[in-house]
């Protein structure tokens, strides 16, 4: 299939991602023309600055700083929004679909804020949006849940979405290194977003996440839906503490059916068994795993972040919008559902891990234990770590199946109690049964 039209593409941005799509389409400019079905040629990119130096080298003629220049130009015929945030970002996708571009981007936060509007206003235009990008790097995660599964209903997904969290958690392990110290790394790898705490606080997963419900579950659920935690509170300690149970701390997203029919979406730092393949998946690398009621469970691994797995997820999504501008029909619209029933904390449950300072004195254990008991928590293992000569010790604990509602509770009790020294820290024991 080639028409022989030389199809024109703008960038709003050139940074990590746009830099990598720019040096991969013009190092394979042949074999790209032969797998994408047509000749592409790289016709602007709308920057910030203009005079910033960049990896690869893009005639000056080919820079602006004024995004309608592509936008407003009918000789652009894809639009590959890599500049991240919601404001302009939302701004500038809406118009460039207005003009009547196909258009790609990998912005998962505005699509988890807007995306019911952006494919609202795809669908009215009659034109294109492509977001392979968006979710898990390099693996092609939309396609397998849109295409390769589409016989599917999914009970349970989950996954590592974030790869920086993933890069930290991984080397703070092996390193004893703390996390400010990965993240230098982390940064200069670009796989960090400009606003790092969507990264360190689990804002990037549930961006990811909402998506994934999305297309598995067709209606849109915001992140002030979910529960969300990042890696913040995490200690070297607790990474070597979770092998006593035979466990690794992953950064866990998840969307989850409950057998009544509600959603529960969430992302928080989790103990994995390590028989799971998912606690094994480790530095930049994502995986997620799905639970398909015909398929049964497939479990996607790749590179989650970085200029070349993002450039990649990228150029699949070029190749559909050449192949959506030659005639063949848009694969974008998922059956949009009510609004989801979302799961109260009292309906979910699981074991979980809790680890808190006491001083170590006698009856700090029973009044502890009363505490729990108060919520109908019982304990399936502890551990008294003693850390130094101050007269406090760490508490380690692992609970029987409880309840997320009997959790916090038993959390702000055990605060607000004298002998506690610490905010008791919580590590959902992941439960990847369906
Ligand atoms: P980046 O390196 O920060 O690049 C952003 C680019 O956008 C820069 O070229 C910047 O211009 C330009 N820009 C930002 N605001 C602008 C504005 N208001 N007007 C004009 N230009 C503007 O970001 P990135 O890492 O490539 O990420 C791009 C998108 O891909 C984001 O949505 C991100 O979440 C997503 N993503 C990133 C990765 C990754 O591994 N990095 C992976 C998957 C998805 P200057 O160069 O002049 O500053
Ligand atoms: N900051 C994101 C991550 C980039 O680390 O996963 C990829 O979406």
């Amino acid at each position: 299939m080639d028409s022989g039209k030389i199809f024109r593409i703008g960038f709003l941005g050139m940074g990590t991602v746009a830099q990598g799509v720019w040096k991969h389409l013009q190092a394979n400019r042949e074999i790209m023309r032969q797998r994408l079905g047509g000749e592409i040629e790289l016709a602007k990119a709308c920057v910030r600055d203009i005079s910033k130096r960049r990896a690869v080298e893009i005639p000056e003629s080919k820079l602006t700083q004024d995004p309608y220049e592509i936008i407003n130009d009918p000789s652009i015929d894809i639009v590959c929004e890599l500049m991240g945030g919601t404001g302009k970002a939302l701004e500038l996708t809406l118009a460039a679909l207005r003009a009547g571009k196909v258009v790609v981007s990998a912005n998962k936060a505005v699509i988890c804020s807007h995306g019911a509007e952006i494919f609202a206003e795809a669908r009215k235009c009659g034109g294109a949006y492509f977001f392979e990008a968006s979710v898990a790097g390099g693996i092609p995660i939309i396609k397998v849940l849109r295409e390769g599964l589409i016989a599917n209903r999914f009970s349970l997904i989950y996954g590592i979405l974030n790869g920086t969290c993933n890069y930290i958690l991984t080397r703070m392990e092996r390193e004893n290194a703390t996390y400010e110290t990965i993240l230098k790394d982390a940064r200069r790898l670009g796989y960090v977003e400009a606003d790092e705490s969507l990264d360190i606080d689990g804002w990037d997963a549930a961006h990811k996440i909402a998506i994934l419900a999305y297309l598995a579950h067709g209606c849109w659920i915001g992140t002030d839906k979910m529960l969300v935690t990042g890696i913040r509170g995490i200690r070297l300690e607790d990474m070597i503490w979770a092998r006593d149970f035979n466990c690794r701390v992953k950064l866990i997203a998840a969307i989850r059916k409950l057998e009544n029919g509600a959603l529960f979406a969430s992302v928080y730092p989790a103990l994995l068994p390590l028989t799971d393949v998912v606690a094994n998946v480790n530095e930049v690398y994502n995986a997620v795993s799905l639970n398909g009621d015909v398929v049964g469970r497939t479990v996607h691994i790749g590179r989650g972040a970085g200029q070349d797995a993002t450039a990649s997820a990228v150029i699949a999504d070029i190749s559909d919008a050449l192949k959506y501008l030659l005639g063949a029909p848009a694969q974008m619209s998922v059956a949009d559902l009510a609004e989801p029933r979302m799961a109260t904390l009292d309906e979910v449950d699981g074991d979980f891990y809790l680890r808190f300072e006491v001083e170590d004195k006698a009856g700090v254990l029973a009044t502890i234990a009363s505490v729990l008991a108060k919520e109908d928590i019982s304990i399936k293992l502890l551990h008294q770590r003693k850390h130094d000569s101050s007269g406090k010790a760490w508490i380690v604990m692992t609970t029987h199946k409880t309840t997320e509602g009997a959790i916090k509770k038993a959390c702000q009790s055990l605060s607000s109690l004298p002998v506690v020294s610490s905010e008791p820290f919580v590590i959902r024991i992941f439960d990847s049964q369906v």
